[in-house]
């Protein structure tokens, strides 16, 4: 049966019966070293048992208990995003705080980073404490603000770290804007660095992509479009990693998407310098090939580059040189979207396309399913020291069960925007539970 990926029960609900039960279900968590079928029990919250035969027959029997047959299925902790725009304050007809975090829910993630681009700009404690204060009313899946590097992400005055950082703040960065000045990102990483934050460099040089449209390459010159070339990116991550060794601090690279730049953290890794890195799931799927069509859906900021970029944005994925999977999840409504490509906005969506963008990547043999998870559970959990959700038991109830045989229509999104140019596709992969704070956020019907 083919299903839209959020034909889905409600954020919050509890289970109906106090007591879950998955049984024989594949649990995958790489960081506790597990991959194998076993029996999860849920009761209050928490993983109470784990391991073959954890579901007794008295459990199965009792009326508290609600069984989800798992086989065929896998279970892995609840996925954390380093990188998701959720609008909230200021441009909530394309996403807000409620829409974002239900996405969140769909898409499998217990915990959403979300960054500080907003209106006004999250550069204040004020700003931050009132986005976590929202999601906690809202529920589900857990909210970590990004505060601003800089004052408005004007690339000048550096904000007050450490009211961001007793705020909530689990990372600092001025993405959707690159901080340009060697001097002003200098101070950020010593200042960040006292409060053991990091820092999160969108990396585009903006004096090599003005006006820039796409990846500068053939395609960008059949179309008559102004490009935007890799180096803009590898003379940022070269110039930061520097900085970063000079400091001592702790430096990501958001949205990774050049060979050069791979090979730049590559190198940064093998001297010991802290440096960590993220890849969205539409750069390592999609090439400037899918902008032939001036499909403003496939306009993102860093643009969709070529095979080779791809290539070594997957080997570097599967090696772990490139930590992470982060969705930039970059809500627009169709007033920005429904336009010529020179005035539309750069972004796509991602929360709910995770998985079955992704699984085709492992069905290829092109990444690990162990590294896919790792890179979406435990690896960002050590870029931004947030607590790693885990099938453990005693854990908190942080989970997500995958279908990876089910059909899925990736439409029906309960993110308020659709741009994504994977939209209307049929994949196969379907989040079918999602355990976030050891609440049900997620359950698909049927299931
Ligand atoms: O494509 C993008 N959209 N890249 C960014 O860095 C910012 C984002 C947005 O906020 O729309």
């Amino acid at each position: 049966m083919a299903s839209t990926i959020t034909a889905s029960g409600s954020m919050g609900s509890a289970a109906t019966r106090d007591v879950l039960v998955l049984t024989e279900v594949r649990a995958i968590d790489p960081a506790e070293g597990l991959d194998g079928v076993v029996d999860v029990v849920i009761e209050g919250g928490r993983i109470t048992r784990l391991g073959p035969g954890a579901a007794t027959d008295e459990l199965l029997r009792s009326e508290r208990s609600d069984r989800i047959d798992g086989r065929g299925a896998w279970v892995v902790p609840a996925f954390v995003d380093l990188h998701a725009h959720l609008r909230e304050p200021g441009e909530e007809y394309k996403e807000d705080i409620k829409t974002g975090l239900t996405a969140a829910a769909r898409g499998g993630f217990g915990h959403v980073c979300v960054m500080p681009n907003t209106k006004p700009v999250n550069d204040r404690r004020s700003i931050t404490e009132a986005m976590v204060a929202r999601a906690r009313e809202v529920g589900g899946p857990r909210l970590h603000p990004i505060g601003a590097i800089t004052m408005g992400q004007n690339g000048g005055e550096l904000t007050e770290m450490a009211d961001l950082r007793d705020a909530g703040a689990v990372g600092v960065s001025d993405d959707g804007k690159c901080v340009m000045s060697a001097a002003v990102l200098r101070r950020a990483l010593e200042y960040a660095r006292t409060f053991d934050l990091p820092v999160i460099q969108h990396a585009e040089d903006h004096t090599l992509t003005e006006g820039a449209q796409m990846h500068e390459g053939a395609i960008s010159a059949r179309l008559g479009l102004r490009g935007w070339p890799r180096v803009a990116e590898d003379v940022i991550v070269a110039r930061d990693l520097l900085l970063a060794e000079a400091t001592g601090a702790r430096y990501h690279v958001a949205h990774i998407s050049t060979r050069g730049a791979v090979r730049l953290v590559r190198d940064a890794k093998d001297r010991g310098i802290s440096v960590t890195a993220e890849v969205t799931p539409h750069h390592l799927m999609l090439t400037h090939e899918a902008v032939l069509g001036y499909d403003t859906a496939c306009k993102v900021n860093p643009p969709l580059r070529e095979q080779e970029d791809v290539d070594a944005l997957r080997a570097a994925l599967a090696d772990g040189t490139i930590d992470c999977i982060a969705t930039d999840h970059a809500p627009h409504s169709s007033l920005e979207k429904d336009c010529e490509f020179a005035e539309a906005k750069p972004g796509m969506i991602g929360l709910e396309l995770v998985v079955p963008v992704l699984l085709r990547l492992v069905r290829q043999g092109a990444l690990p399913l162990a590294r896919l998870v790792d890179a979406l559970t435990a690896a960002p959990c050590r870029v931004v020291s947030i607590e790693r959700p885990r099938l453990k038991e005693g854990a908190s109830a942080e989970l997500t069960l995958i279908q990876p045989e089910r059909p899925v229509t990736l439409d029906g999104f309960a993110s308020k925007s659709k741009n994504t140019p994977f939209l209307g596709k049929q994949e196969l992969g379907a989040v079918a539970l999602t355990f976030a704070g050891g609440r049900i956020a997620h359950r698909l019907s049927g299931v």
